[in-house]
C-alpha cells in the first residue's frame, strides 16, 4: 500500500464522518420552520381545571362555572336525577336522599336514610366546589358511593342543577 492509496482511504472517511453530519445539518435547515412568537389565533374558552381527587384542594373557578348556568336550565338538567331523587319542600328519600336544601348541607346528614358508608366517611359539607367534583363522576369523586349515576359531563348542566338545588333552599348558598 503506498502514501497514495492510504491518502484515498483517510480522504474517503473524512468524506463520509462529513456526510452523515453534513446531511443532518443540511435537512435541518431544510426543514427548519420558524415558530411564530404569538399564534395566529388564539381560542378563547373557558379552561377549567377539576380535581379529580377528593382529597386536595380544588382549583375549579366557581364563580366562572356558575355564570355558566341558569336556574331554568337546571330545573331540565334535574330531570336526570328525578328518578331517584326529589328536590322539593318537603320531599322523600326514594332511591337517593331527599335533596331539598342540599346546598350547604353536610354530607350524608338525612338521618332516615341509607347512606353508604363511602359517603358517611367523605363527611364534607355540598360547597359549590364538593358538589361539582361529585357531579362530574360521582364514584370516581366518591369510591364506593351508591348514587349509581354516571355524571355530568357538561360545565353548563352542573352549573344549572347546583343553582336549581340551590333555589330549593331555606338557606340558599350566597354565590361566590
Ligand atoms: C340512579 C339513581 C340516582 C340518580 C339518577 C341520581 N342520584 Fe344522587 N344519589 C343516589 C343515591 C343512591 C345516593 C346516596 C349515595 C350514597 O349513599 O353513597 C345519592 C346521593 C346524592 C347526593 C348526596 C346527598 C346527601 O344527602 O349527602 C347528592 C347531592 C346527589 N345524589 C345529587 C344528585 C344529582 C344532582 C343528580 C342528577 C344530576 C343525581 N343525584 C342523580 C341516587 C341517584
Amino acid at each position: 500500500m503506498d502514501g497514495f492509496e492510504i491518502n484515498k482511504i483517510v480522504a474517503a472517511v473524512i468524506i463520509g464522518v462529513l456526510l452523515v453530519f453534513g446531511v443532518g445539518k443540511f435537512t435541518d435547515y431544510l426543514f427548519y420552520v420558524e415558530k411564530p412568537a404569538q399564534p395566529a389565533y388564539v381560542v378563547e374558552a373557558p379552561v377549567l381545571k377539576v380535581s379529580s381527587s377528593s382529597n386536595n384542594a380544588s382549583t375549579v373557578d366557581i364563580a366562572k362555572l356558575l355564570s355558566m348556568g341558569t336556574v331554568e336550565h337546571g330545573q331540565k338538567v334535574f330531570k336526570k336525577c328525578s328518578a331517584c331523587h326529589v328536590v322539593a319542600k318537603g320531599g322523600k328519600n326514594k332511591i337517593g336522599p331527599a335533596l331539598y336544601g342540599v346546598m350547604g348541607r353536610k354530607s350524608a346528614s338525612i338521618s332516615d336514610y341509607k347512606y353508604s358508608k363511602a359517603l358517611i366517611a367523605h363527611s364534607k359539607t355540598w360547597s359549590y366546589d364538593e358538589m361539582n367534583a361529585y357531579l362530574i363522576k360521582p364514584q370516581a369523586h366518591i369510591k364506593g358511593t351508591k348514587m349509581a349515576f354516571a355524571g355530568l359531563k357538561s360545565e353548563k348542566d352542573r352549573a344549572s342543577v347546583m343553582l336549581y338545588m340551590n333555589s330549593k333552599s331555606d338557606n340558599p348558598l350566597t354565590k361566590p
